[in-house]
This record gives C-alpha cells, sequence and structure tokens, in this order.
C-alpha cells in the first residue's frame, strides 16, 4: 500500500509553468512528436542543421563518392546532425546503434534515363516510423512536365505525416533547362511550404536568396549542388545561413571534396559556429593535412 500523503509538500505556487514558443519558425502549431522530429534535425540551440545528403543513388546509381557508402560515407557520420538517405542504404549500411536523426527519401520512380518528374511516393509512413525516421523526404518539380503529379506525392505525405507526426520535407528539383533564380525559388519553395510541407529544401543563388527565406513560411536547408572549390562551398553555406537559411542538406561538395573528413568539419565549423568561411577553409586545410 502506498502511504498516505505527509503534510509539508512544495508545490511552488510562486512558479508559473513555463509556455514556450518552438524554436522553428512557423512550427508552432506543430503537435508534439512533430515537433519532436523538427527538433532531432534541427539544434535547438541554434536552429540549425547539418545534413550530409547520400541519397542520390535512387536516381543515379553508384555516383562519384557515393561507389561505397559503408567506406566512404559512415566516416563522415559523427560530425553531422542528420543523415539524409533511401531505406535501403539505412537499412543495408547504416549500424542501427547510430544516434544520428534520419531523413529517408519517400519518393522515387524514374532513373536518369528517364522523365526525372515523373515520380509516385515510394516508401509508407508505415515504414518511416518502423525504421525510426524523423522526416521523409519527397521531391516537388515546380515546372517540370509531372509538377501536378509530385505536388500530389507532397501532398498526399503531408496529410497522412501529420496523422503520425512525420515532418514532410519538400526538395526542389529544378530541371536542366531551368532558370535558377530568386524568383524560381520563391515560387518553388512558397508553392510547398502553403501545400504544407514542415521544411522544404532548395539551392542558394547569389541575388536575392533572402527574399526566398523571407517569403517561405517554414524552415529552409539548402543544397549544395555541383561540386564546387571548397572555399567557394563554405562561402555559399555561409552566406545561405546569414540570409536566412536554417541549414545546410549537402551531399556532393562533401563526398566529393579531396577530404570529406575535413569538408564535413568545416561546414559544420560554419553551421554551428558561426565560422567565417575564410576561417573554416584554414581549418580545411589543416584538418587535410591530418586526414591524408
Ligand atoms: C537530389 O535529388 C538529392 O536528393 C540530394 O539530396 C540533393 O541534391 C543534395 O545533394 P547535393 O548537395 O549533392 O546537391
Amino acid at each position: 500500500m502506498p502511504e498516505v500523503d505527509k503534510e509539508g509538500k512544495n508545490f511552488h505556487l510562486e512558479i508559473p509553468q513555463k509556455s514556450e514558443l518552438f524554436f522553428l519558425k512557423g512550427s508552432n502549431e506543430l503537435g508534439w512528436g512533430m515537433k519532436n522530429r523538427m527538433a532531432r534535425i534541427f539544434n535547438p540551440k541554434d536552429g540549425h542543421t547539418l545534413m550530409l545528403a547520400f541519397d542520390h543513388g535512387y536516381f543515379q546509381g553508384p555516383t562519384t563518392g557515393l561507389e561505397r557508402i559503408d567506406v566512404n560515407i559512415l566516416p563522415l557520420v559523427p560530425y553531422v546532425d542528420t543523415l539524409m538517405l533511401t531505406r535501403g542504404i539505412l537499412r543495408s549500411i547504416i549500424p542501427p546503434a547510430t544516434t544520428k536523426s534520419i531523413v529517408m527519401r519517400a519518393s522515387g520512380g524514374p532513373s536518369i534515363l528517364k522523365e526525372l518528374s515523373n515520380e509516385e511516393i515510394a516508401v509508407s509512413v508505415e515504414e518511416s516510423i518502423r525504421m525510426n525516421v524523423s522526416a521523409m523526404a519527397v521531391q516537388v518539380f515546380i515546372g517540370g512536365e509531372y509538377e501536378t503529379k509530385s505536388l500530389l506525392n507532397m501532398s498526399k505525405l503531408v496529410n497522412i505525416g501529420t496523422q503520425y507526426g512525420m515532418p514532410t520535407l519538400a526538395v526542389t528539383a529544378v530541371g536542366k533547362d531551368m532558370v535558377r533564380d530568386a524568383k524560381y525559388f520563391r515560387l518553388a519553395t512558397r508553392i510547398c511550404a502553403e501545400m504544407g510541407a514542415q521544411f522544404v529544401k532548395t539551392y542558394y543563388v547569389e541575388e536575392g536568396f533572402e527574399t526566398v527565406t523571407k517569403s517561405c513560411p517554414v524552415p529552409i536547408v539548402i543544397a549544395g549542388g555541383k561540386k564546387r572549390p571548397e572555399l567557394d562551398a563554405l562561402k555559399m553555406a555561409y552566406k545561405a545561413l546569414q540570409e536566412g537559411a536554417s541549414g545546410v542538406d549537402m551531399g556532393r561538395n562533401i563526398f566529393q571534396s579531396e577530404s570529406p573528413i575535413a569538408m564535413t568539419r568545416a561546414i559544420k565549423a560554419v553551421v554551428h559556429e558561426n565560422k567565417k568561411p575564410e576561417e573554416a577553409y584554414e581549418m580545411y586545410q589543416e584538418l587535410k593535412n591530418e586526414y591524408n
């Protein structure tokens, strides 16, 4: 039998219970489970994330730098917040003991030999929960041949994800012949947010990127895009964060770098330690010698 309550308990009557706003923009009205998943992707201390993207194989196969994910990518895992990957790689290569958050690709279908915008939803929310992931990622092709289909794929994931507290990351994919400017990215990111995505991945542009982040009501992370010199990639990450991005979801500029571990650590210093690109580049060069 539990003993009867004694006198003298302290209910701290003078301390009101705190009711805090959630730290990510546009995310305050999400449910507890979804917020908790978002807080595993974005560090609550600074609101930023360093996601390592290596899901390219779902339409490209073993692209340069991803020939052996066990050899090339696993050594980078300790330095990032989140892994963006496919379920096949998660099951076959990533040790289940990892505590990093996972963003799992949930759309797919065509390979690089076909029309890429013709994707379907390829992974269920139940599978995403079974794999204990923190968000599902879907490609959205604004202006692409199958624009409507890709937006409806995204909407369906948002509908089901909302029921289960699973966020959806909309990835804005740009066709080869399309103009990559702030006007296009304002359109693409805003449509994704309006249609319910909890966060959006897009590309950085030199002119007017701040208008993209300001007009998108939910957090934006930037893709790295094609491999460029390390200092340029560090400058891009720095400017994107200064201009309102909440993080970096970088692939080729990390895993195709001459020293992927050094580059991951340098990008981390920009994202979480507010290091200037030149300082981070110095760090990259020192670390490169250490790892080679
Ligand atoms: C592209 O469709 C993939 O989903 C990648 O996640 C994305 O492009 C980011 O990788 P990168 O930094 O190589 O552009």
